[in-house]
């Protein structure tokens, strides 16, 4: 009888557990599609789903890792009561490494590119967005700290984004492209969908 009572309580709690998780999958791909929009639906989005970065994943992925994790320590800085600004983020997040396409013709090295793809992807980030949040440009140009010499975060959201990449380079390593995500690829794909109906 006892054990029965403890597998029931186990049972909701993970019950629970599973809730949480599916409401926080949904609060991210609204505040994704809600402040990242013209990134998801543009062709530098697609393309990075095509190009291959941390050896077992893509460009694409990797960024949708990093978009998620920004997104989950923000919700849990503000269950803290430590806002963030969740605008710059999401578009710091996704527009973080887009600089790096084509990195064979663009880079003579993989030092150069290292040190370069920041400031490509706040070019990227600049032509995407025309109303780029303001403290996106050094969320971008400063991801790659502690590595790459690159300066220090300078805001909280900056912080959060490099934090992430870190963590999300460590899953694109070890975990590749199996992982299932949250469905970035869907979340462009119903853009897509939602722009064409839109438009027709
Ligand atoms: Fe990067
Ligand atoms: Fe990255």
């Amino acid at each position: 009888m006892k054990i029965a009572s403890i597998t029931d309580a186990g049972k909701k709690r993970l019950q629970k557990h599973r809730e949480k998780q599916k409401e926080q999958k949904a609060r991210i791909r609204n505040d994704l599609e809600q402040y990242g929009r013209e990134i998801l639906n543009s062709d530098e989005m697609q393309q990075a789903f095509r190009q291959t970065h941390h050896t077992r994943s893509t460009v694409g992925e990797h960024t949708q890792r990093v978009a998620e994790k920004s997104l989950a320590i923000c919700y849990a800085l503000n269950r803290l009561h430590i806002r963030t600004d969740i605008p710059a983020v999401v578009a710091g997040a996704l527009c973080h490494d887009l600089g790096i396409l084509n990195r064979d013709e663009k880079y003579a090295s993989d030092q150069e590119c290292y040190r370069q793809h920041p400031s490509d992807s706040v070019e990227v980030a600049k032509k995407l967005v025309d109303d780029l949040p303001k403290k996106t440009p050094d969320i971008i140009e400063r991801h790659m700290w502690p590595t790459a010499k690159s300066k220090v975060p300078n805001s909280l959201e900056g912080m959060v984004v490099s934090m992430a990449d870190k963590a999300a380079a460590l899953e694109d390593f070890i975990q590749g492209s199996s992982v299932k995500h949250i469905g970035l690829k869907e979340t462009i794909q119903n853009i897509r969908e939602r722009s064409n109906h839109r438009g027709s």
